[in-house]
C-alpha cells in the first residue's frame, strides 16, 4: 500500500536538515576563533557546544535527550501520516516537516557529536544561543498552533483519531448497536477490498434499506442490481475503468426509470435512486461492509454488462464488500460555511 507520509513536503524537511548540518559545520570551522558581530551590539555569530536542551536545560544528559527526541520525532512522523492528502493541508504538512527537520537536525548533533552546535546570538536580551534547527522547530510549532486556531476550524481530529481497523466485521457492531449517526461518521469511500464473500443475509439487509427509502410520490421507479458473477463484475469494472471496483465480491447498481422533472426543476428519478443508494450504503456500514459511490463509468458498457433494459438509466454503482483498508476521514467544510438559518 502507498505510504501516506512519503511526499515532497518531507523532501523540504531533508533540505532543511542539510542546511542545518551545513551551517553547523561552517560554524565549527569558522567561529571557534571568536565571535563575528553581524549587527554590532545586537546580533552576532557566537559558537557554543550545548550538551543540554533548549535554553541550556538538561545539560550533560545527552543520551536521555537523544532518546526523548527520537521518540517525539517518531510520534510526529506517525501523525504526519494521518494528514489528508488534500491541497488545503499543505501548510500543515510544512509545519510538521519543519518540526521534524529541526528535531532531526539537533538529534544528529547529539548522537554524532554528543552536543548541539548553537551559533546565533542576540546580545541585548542575552537570549540563549540557537541554530537553524531551533528556528525550524519554533516556526513549525508556532505555525501548527496558528493553523489549528485559525485555518482548520473544521477540525484536525484526524491527528488524534484512532482509525477503525480494516475489515471490521459485524460482530463488533452488533455489540455496540451502531446508531445512524455513528454509521454516517464511520463511513468512508473504500477502494481496497478483502477477497471474502458477502453473506446473503447482509446483502438482503442492504437491499432492504434501499427498498424502504423515500421516493417522490412514492413512485419507487428504481431497480437494484447485485452483481456477483466474476464475468459481469469484470465487465463492469472495465466500464468503470477503476480496478478496485472488481475487488469487491458484489457490485451494486441502482437504476432509475420513468424520467420525470419535479416542479422544483429537479429530476425525481435520479434523486430517488440516489437516496436509495445512500440508504443502502449506510446499512452496509451497519453490517460491517464498505462501499464507494461510483459515478465515473461508461453507461453503455455498464448497461451491456448487466443487460439493463432501455427504459432504465444506471444512476450509480458501488462495490460492496469487506474493507481491506482504513482510510482516514476526508476533510469536510465547516458547518458555518454550509448552513444558514432562515435565509441567505
Ligand atoms: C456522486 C458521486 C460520485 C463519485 N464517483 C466516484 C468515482 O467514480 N470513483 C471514486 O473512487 N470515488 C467516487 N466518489 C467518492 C468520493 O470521491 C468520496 O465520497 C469523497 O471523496 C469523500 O470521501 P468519503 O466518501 O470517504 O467521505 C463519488 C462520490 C459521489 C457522491
Amino acid at each position: 500500500m502507498r505510504k501516506r507520509w512519503l511526499d515532497g513536503y518531507l523532501l523540504l524537511g531533508v533540505l532543511l536538515v542539510a542546511l542545518d548540518q551545513g551551517t553547523k559545520a561552517l560554524a565549527q570551522e569558522c567561529l571557534r576563533g571568536g565571535d563575528v558581530p553581524l549587527i554590532p551590539g545586537v546580533f552576532s555569530l557566537s559558537y557554543l557546544e550545548n550538551t543540554g536542551a533548549a535554553f541550556g536545560s538538561f545539560a550533560g544528559r545527552t543520551g536521555v535527550l537523544a532518546a526523548a527526541t527520537a521518540a517525539l520525532l517518531a510520534l510526529v512522523l506517525w501523525r504526519y501520516g494521518s494528514i489528508p492528502r488534500e491541497k488545503g493541508y499543505g501548510p500543515l504538512r510544512v509545519a510538521f516537516a519543519l518540526v521534524l527537520a529541526g528535531g532531526a537536525g539537533n538529534l544528529i548533533d547529539r548522537v554524532a557529536r554528543g552536543y548541539v552546535i548553537d551559533f546565533f546570538y542576540f546580545s541585548p536580551i542575552n537570549f540563549p544561543k540557537f541554530n537553524v534547527a531551533d528556528i525550524c522547530v519554533t516556526v513549525g510549532v508556532a505555525g501548527f498552533v496558528l493553523l489549528a486556531l485559525f485555518a482548520y476550524r473544521g477540525g484536525i481530529d484526524f491527528l488524534w483519531q484512532k482509525r477503525p481497523a480494516a475489515g471490521r466485521d459485524n460482530r463488533q457492531k452488533e455489540e455496540t448497536k451502531m446508531t445512524v449517526m455513528q454509521a454516517i461518521e464511520a463511513r468512508r469511500s473504500v477502494r481496497k477490498y478483502e477477497d471474502r464473500p458477502v453473506e446473503q443475509e447482509k446483502l438482503d439487509r442492504v437491499l432492504e434499506a434501499g427498498r424502504l427509502a423515500p421516493s417522490a410520490r412514492n413512485e419507487q421507479e428504481w431497480r437494484f442490481v447485485a452483481v456477483r458473477s466474476a464475468q459481469a463484475r469484470a465487465a463492469l469494472t472495465q466500464a468503470c475503468g477503476q480496478d478496485f471496483v472488481g475487488e469487491a465480491p458484489v457490485i451494486l447498481a441502482v437504476c432509475a426509470g420513468n424520467p420525470r422533472t419535479m416542479r422544483c426543476g429537479q429530476p425525481a428519478h435520479v434523486i430517488d435512486a440516489s437516496i436509495a443508494l445512500s440508504f443502502m450504503m449506510l446499512e452496509a456500514e451497519e453490517q460491517g461492509l464498505s462501499c464507494c459511490w461510483i459515478g465515473s463509468f461508461d453507461a453503455e458498457a455498464a448497461r451491456a454488462a448487466m443487460n439493463v433494459p432501455p427504459e432504465l438509466e444506471i444512476v450509480a454503482l458501488t462495490p460492496l464488500g469487506y474493507a481491506a483498508e482504513s482510510p482516514a476521514p476526508r476533510p469536510r467544510k465547516p458547518l458555518a460555511d454550509l448552513a444558514v438559518y432562515d435565509r441567505f
